[in-house]
């Protein structure tokens, strides 16, 4: 099931876009990989909001929890929706039970009061000028006893250490600040967030998780998403807030990440809070 309206272009405000070389980070995710902390506590017949779905692989891979239930996929991205579409379309995982739909999730959530029993939210909400906003609506919609899951950087570590690239990784944050968003540390704000949108600290589950990718296979190909991620728009925006200097630093840089992504001891761990919130 599949429903279109377009989202108004002037509300498109995600940092990375949507190029293929930031998709495919997005595409490598799954509930297994990114949702784990959630799995124990849905059952068969919830109804699941997914803010920010992306290319939608985290929340298709939802379905098979919730036979019985439904799946929805927000995003503000036509683009990202199509291929989220695309992805399952004719293929052995459509589901009946799950819909993509276009809706900026800044604005009311398009759902009645108390009428959800899960709302999950993946590297999401550190793009958001104010996610508290963001909450407050997952309150609204969350049935009683229901629950908000989320998840969402918090900050990165790197082996062998690269100074070149541990300030990369301060640019990519950056960006997203300048978006008016918190980028790096949400991961550690999230409870705190909660509780400003009106859940109790009692009725919280405050964790983390990592994701991680070493060598030999992991890395190059992390090392290969960001150099594509630098030779495209990404590049082109640090070149332009002059985050970086000159196209002689955007190449160091990825010379830098090859350098990293071919070596033995490559290891890339991003720390993500994972909190889940009881209304
Ligand atoms: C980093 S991606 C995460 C995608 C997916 N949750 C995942 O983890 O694979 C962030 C997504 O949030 C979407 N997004 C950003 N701001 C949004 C907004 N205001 N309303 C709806 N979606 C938004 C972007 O279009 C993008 O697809």
């Amino acid at each position: 099931m599949t429903t279109t309206n377009t989202v108004p272009p002037s509300k498109h405000k995600y940092a990375q876009g949507h190029s293929a070389s930031v998709v495919a980070s997005h595409l490598s995710r799954t509930v297994e990989n990114s949702a784990s902390f959630l799995i124990p506590h849905l059952r068969p017949d919830s109804i699941i909001v997914d803010l920010g779905c992306g290319p939608g692989t985290i929340t298709q891979g939802f379905c098979s929890f919730v036979p019985r239930g439904r799946v929805l996929g927000l995003d503000s991205s036509d683009a990202v929706l199509e291929q989220a579409r695309s992805l399952i379309s004719g293929s052995s995982s459509e589901h009946s039970n799950l819909t993509f739909k276009a809706a900026d999730i800044t604005d009311r959530l398009p759902f009645d009061d108390a009428s959800v029993d899960v709302v999950y939210t993946h590297q999401t909400l550190l793009h958001i000028p104010s996610p508290i906003s963001v909450i407050r609506e997952a309150f609204r919609i969350l049935r009683p006893g229901g629950m908000l899951a989320m998840r969402e950087a918090d900050h990165v570590s790197i082996a062998p250490e690269s100074p070149l690239l541990e300030q990369y990784w301060r640019h990519v944050f950056e960006s997203i600040r300048e978006m008016g968003a918190q980028g790096e540390g949400c991961g550690r704000r999230l409870h705190l967030w909660a509780q400003e949108a009106g859940f109790e600290r009692n009725k919280m589950q405050v964790g983390a998780g990592a994701t991680v990718y070493t060598a030999p296979d992991e890395s190059k190909w992390w090392a290969g998403v960001h150099i594509g991620r630098l030779g495209g728009e990404i590049g082109e925006k640090l070149l332009q807030n002059k985050t970086v200097q000159n196209q002689q630093e955007i190449e160091d840089i990825k010379t830098a990440l090859k350098t990293w992504g071919d070596h033995h001891e490559a290891w890339y761990g991003l720390m993500q809070g994972e909190v889940i919130c009881w209304k």
